[in-house]
C-alpha cells in the first residue's frame, strides 16, 4: 500500500490499509463519532430507543433503519448548524427483533417495518473546534418520512390509469416511499431520493411488466401484503406502479407533502444528480441498479427561479416534471475483437468511445409525447425498462450512482459489478463494460458534447477499472498502479470541494471490508486513489459526504452477515458487546483541527 501522507490536495493522509476490523477505521491523526443511530428520538414526543419494547409509533418519531444516501444542508440563521437528510433504503428483521419468525411476522413488527423506511431530516450541530456532528432532537425541522407517508405523484404519468388504485381513484397520492439508496441535492434547495429494489415488497404477480422489474410470483420476504393488500398485486394490480421513482423532498417545510416525479422514469433507480444548463434548466442523470440495465438522463424545459419566496419553492418543485427523457447507448472505439472480456487494454490504450442519448418520451403542460414505437408516453414514463430494451440501449454492469463535477461537468457513473457479464447466453464484454464475470466494477467518465448537459451526443472513457491494482486487469486513469489502495464494487460517489471524486463501496471482493476512497480527478495525480476508511464487519458505505472540516458516512447494514441475529450478532458496532447492532452516522475529522486531507 501507499505508504506517503503526500499526494493530491484534499487527498494528504496516509491511506488506511484493508483491514476486517469491527470498526470505522479511520487514517492517523483522525477522530471520528457517531452523529445519530438508528433508533434515536428525533421528533418531540418521541421515546429513547428501547429494542426490547419497540412499537411503530416510537419509531416513527426516530431515526431509521439502514441510513444510505445523506445530504448535508444549509440552515440559514442558525450558528453552527445544517440539515441532514438521510434515506433508510430497508429493513432487516432479523437484526431487529429478538425471536423474528420470518415465516410469521406479526402485524406490529411490519408496522415498526414501515416506520422504519423512508427519509429523516434532522438538525445537526458541529462542534467548534473539531469536525465532530451531533443531532439535535426536538428541533422544528426535524421530520420522519415512512412507508405511509402521503405523496403526491407528479408529472406526464400522474392520473395515469397505470396509477389508479381502489384507495386512490385519482392515480395521484400515494402512501410511502420504499428502498431509498442514493439520491442527490438540487440547486433550489430540495433532495431527489431514489426508489430502488421496490420489487422485493410486492407478492403474487403474474404480469410480464412486473417480471421485468423482478416482482414474484409468490408471497413477499417480509409478508407486508398479509397486513395492507396493496401489497398484493393480485388483489391490487396498480400500487407496485407507484413505486420505482425519483422522491422530491423540502426538507425545509416539514408540512409539504413529498412528491414522486414520473418524468424521470421508472426503474431501480439508485439515485439522480442535477446538473443546470447555461439558461438554468435542470439535467438530471439517473442509474438503474441491475445487472445489464440501463442509466438515463432528464432534460427539463423550465428554468429555475432564484429567491425563497412560497411561489419560487413552488415553481421550482415543478421544474422535474416537464423534459426529456433519455437512456444512453455507447459505442467503443476499439475493433471489437480487442475486447477479450479480461480487462486487457485495446491497442489505442484505452477503454472509450462515443455515446447517444436515445429520447424516450417528451412531457410538456399539455400533455406527453412518445418516441417509442408501439408505447403510449404514459407506458414510457411507468414502463421505462420495457422502452429501454426496445430502443437498444446499451447494457451496463449495475449503473449505481451517477455525480457530474462541479469543476469541469465530466459526469462519474459507477458500475459496481456484474458477476454474469458474459455467463452462458448473457450479453459479453464491451468496450465500456470490459470485463467478463466483471467482479470489481468501473467508473466511467462521460463527457457530454461541448460540455453542454443537453447535449444528444457524449465521449466516454473508463477513468478506474477496480480490483487489486497488481492484477493487469485494473486501471487507475494511468496512475502508477503501485501507489494507489485496492478498491473493489465502487457505489455512491461524491465529490470534495477540490474536486477529488469519492468513492464508497458495496461488497467488496479483496477479502477486505467495504470502504471509502478519494481519488484526483485532474492534474498529473489524476488517478491516484487512497482509502479513507473502512468498515465494521457486515456494513456497506454509502452517502458519502465530504466538506473541508469532515467526512460524514452512512455504516449501512452492520452485522448483515449469513446466519446472524439479534441474538447472535455478527458486530458489536456501535456501542460493543452485548448492545444490539444499530445502523448510524459517522463523521470522521481531523485531530488537530484543520480541515480533512489538506
Ligand atoms: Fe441500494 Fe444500488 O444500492
Ligand atoms: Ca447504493
Ligand atoms: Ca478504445
Ligand atoms: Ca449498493
Amino acid at each position: 500500500t501507499y505508504k506517503s501522507g503526500k499526494g493530491a490536495r484534499g487527498l494528504r493522509f496516509t491511506p488506511v490499509a484493508p483491514n476486517t476490523a469491527d470498526a470505522v477505521s479511520v487514517p492517523e491523526g483522525y477522530g471520528q463519532n457517531v452523529v445519530i443511530r438508528w433508533g434515536e428520538p428525533i421528533l418531540r414526543g418521541a421515546p429513547a430507543f428501547d429494542p426490547d419494547q419497540q412499537t411503530a409509533k416510537a419509531q416513527a418519531g426516530q431515526f431509521g433503519y439502514n441510513n444510505d444516501f445523506l445530504a448535508l444542508i444549509p440552515l440559514p440563521g442558525e450558528r453552527g448548524r445544517q440539515l441532514l437528510v438521510a434515506n433508510h433504503e430497508y429493513t432487516d428483521e432479523i437484526l431487529m427483533f429478538k425471536g423474528y419468525d420470518a415465516a410469521n411476522p406479526t402485524r406490529e413488527q411490519a408496522e415498526i417495518a414501515w416506520a422504519a423506511h423512508g427519509l429523516s431530516v434532522v438538525v445537526v450541530e458541529e462542534e467548534r473546534k473539531s469536525g465532530k456532528l451531533t443531532a439535535v432532537p426536538r428541533h422544528p425541522l426535524n421530520r420522519r418520512v415512512t412507508a405511509t407517508t402521503e405523496f403526491r405523484i407528479t408529472g406526464p404519468a400522474a392520473g395515469s390509469d397505470l396509477l389508479k388504485t381502489s384507495a386512490d381513484p385519482t392515480g395521484t397520492k400515494v402512501l410511502g416511499t420504499l428502498n431509498n439508496c442514493a439520491g442527490g441535492e438540487t440547486p433550489w434547495g430540495t433532495t431527489l431520493h431514489g426508489e430502488e429494489n421496490f420489487n422485493q415488497y410486492f407478492a403474487n404477480s403474474s404480469r410480464a411488466t412486473d417480471k421485468r422489474y423482478g416482482i414474484g410470483t409468490g408471497a413477499s420476504e417480509r409478508k407486508w401484503e398479509r397486513f395492507d393488500k396493496r401489497f398484493d398485486v393480485a388483489q391490487e394490480p396498480n400500487e407496485v406502479h407507484r413505486f420505482g421513482y425519483v422522491v422530491e423532498l423540502d426538507p425545509y417545510d416539514p408540512t409539504s407533502t413529498p412528491r414522486k416525479h414520473t418524468a424521470l422514469g421508472r426503474f431501480k433507480h439508485e439515485g439522480a444528480t442535477i446538473r443546470l444548463t447555461a439558461d438554468g434548466r435542470p439535467v438530471a442523470y439517473t442509474g438503474d441498479d441491475e445487472r445489464f440495465d440501463y442509466f438515463y438522463k432528464f432534460v427539463g424545459s423550465k428554468r429555475m427561479k432564484t429567491g425563497h419566496s412560497r411561489a419560487v419553492r413552488e415553481h421550482n418543485l415543478s421544474l422535474l416534471d416537464e423534459g426529456t427523457l433519455y437512456v444512453a447507448k455507447l459505442t467503443g472505439d476499439s475493433p471489437a475483437a480487442e475486447i477479450d472480456g479480461t480487462g486487457k487494454l485495446p491497442s489505442d490504450g484505452e477503454f472509450d468511445g462515443s455515446g447517444e442519448w436515445i429520447p424516450l418520451a417528451t412531457a410538456t403542460a399539455d400533455g406527453a409525447v412518445s418516441h417509442v414505437d408501439g408505447m403510449t408516453a404514459e407506458e414510457v414514463f411507468v414502463f421505462t425498462r420495457l422502452a429501454g430494451d426496445k430502443v437498444g440501449a446499451t447494457k451496463m454492469d449495475r449503473p449505481e450512482d451517477i455525480q457530474p463535477s462541479p469543476h469541469t461537468g465530466k459526469v462519474y457513473v459507477a458500475l459496481t459489478n456484474n458477476s454474469n457479464r458474459g455467463v452462458g447466453t448473457n450479453a459479453k464484454a464491451d468496450e465500456a463494460n470490459p470485463r467478463n464475470a466483471n467482479k470489481h466494477g468501473h467508473i466511467l467518465e462521460l463527457t457530454e458534447g461541448r460540455n453542454r448537459p443537453e447535449s444528444k451526443t457524449f465521449g466516454w472513457s473508463l477513468f478506474l477499472v477496480a480490483g487489486d491494482p497488481a492484477d493487469p486487469a485494473t486501471y487507475f486513469a494511468g496512475f502508477p498502479k503501485d501507489k494507489v489502495s485496492p478498491i473493489s464494487c465502487p457505489d455512491n460517489v461524491n465529490f470534495d470541494s477540490y474536486g477529488n471524486l469519492w468513492i464508497s463501496t458495496d461488497g467488496n471482493q479483496l477479502g477486505s471490508h467495504d470502504g471509502l476512497f478519494g481519488v484526483a480527478t485532474r492534474g498529473e495525480r489524476r488517478g491516484e486513489l487512497k482509502q479513507f476508511l473502512t468498515m465494521p464487519n457486515g456494513a456497506e458505505t454509502c452517502g458519502p459526504i465530504v466538506q473541508d472540516r469532515r467526512v460524514v458516512v452512512s455504516v449501512q447494514h452492520p452485522g448483515e452477515i449469513d446466519g446472524a441475529t439479534v441474538e447472535k450478532p455478527a458486530s458489536a458496532w456501535p456501542d460493543g458487546k452485548g448492545k444490539i447492532v444499530r445502523p448510524s452516522v459517522v463523521a470522521v475529522w481531523r485531530k488537530d483541527g484543520s480541515d480533512v486531507g489538506v
